[in-house]
């Protein structure tokens, strides 16, 4: 079984790649939505989360782990891979390098919750990988909430996304990095507001890639999916459609 977590819904972007990826394998989705969002939580709490989910998920057959979450990663991610040195642990990280490989004007946009961007993790990422591209931070608090509560269609929503998102153009970036899974759903009211002025970026597929790497023999399995929550399961079920990804509903175990 292979173990995938998000505070809540966002993953689940992540959740569908995996599954394109490695169809056969069995998924178990843990969505924290007891303590959602991680974005405006501090370090110490996040890392509790992630080590007691990954003690639950590691304590009920998952042999590989995937931290669905940017904040998530951000916080914990080394916490977590020294708690299980035997469970291969893939992170999400915004991307950052291929987003700075592919510009053409030298400028980027990275998307993310505050504690992302006040993380370590993310300026170590920036220092390694944009080399001479400029980077401009983003957080964007809020957003993953309207995607919790499926309110996709909010015009408060579709305001703020505009009023963040035109002064980055204005300054001429041309790749706009998806920092957050949530924001993935996000992906038609950001493309509306962008145009074709920039190209986002989500490194969902890259992460399933890498999964498939290290997957071995989980990638043959009976294609199940497990789906659990903090609190309230029944709405992340109910979600599945309103999320366009009703065809997961088959494999729920
Ligand atoms: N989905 C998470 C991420 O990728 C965080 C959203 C939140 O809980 O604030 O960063």
């Amino acid at each position: 079984m292979i173990g995938v977590f998000d505070s809540g819904l966002g993953g689940l972007s992540v959740l569908a790649a995996l599954v394109d990826a490695l169809p056969r394998a069995d998924f178990s989705y843990y969505a924290d939505t007891a303590h959602v969002p991680y974005g405006n939580k501090s370090e110490e709490l996040i890392q509790g989360r992630v080590l007691a989910i990954g003690e639950h998920l590691a304590n009920h057959d998952c042999e590989l782990l995937v931290v669905a979450c940017n904040t998530a990663t951000a916080a914990a991610v080394q916490a977590l891979r020294a708690a299980h040195p035997g469970v291969p642990v893939v992170g999400v990280e915004p991307g950052i390098k291929p987003a700075a490989q592919e510009t053409q004007s030298g400028r980027i946009a990275v998307l993310v919750t505050e504690a992302t961007a006040n993380s370590q993790r993310l300026k170590h990422l920036i220092r390694d990988h944009a080399g001479r591209v400029e980077v401009f931070v983003e957080p964007c608090p809020g957003w993953a909430t309207h995607v919790e509560m499926l309110q996709l269609d909010d015009p408060a929503l579709a305001a703020d996304v505009r009023a963040r998102i035109e002064p980055l153009l204005d300054k001429g970036v041309d790749r706009i990095v998806l920092g957050c899974t949530h924001y993935s759903f996000l992906a038609p009211l950001l493309q509306e507001v962008v145009g074709s002025s920039a190209q986002l970026v989500d490194v969902a597929d890259a992460v399933a890639r890498q999964t498939q790497r290290l997957a071995g023999p989980l990638a043959h399995g009976a294609g199940t999916l497990h789906l659990h929550a903090s609190a309230y399961p029944e709405r992340l079920h109910a979600a599945l459609p309103r999320l366009r990804l009703g065809h997961l509903a088959a494999r729920i175990a």
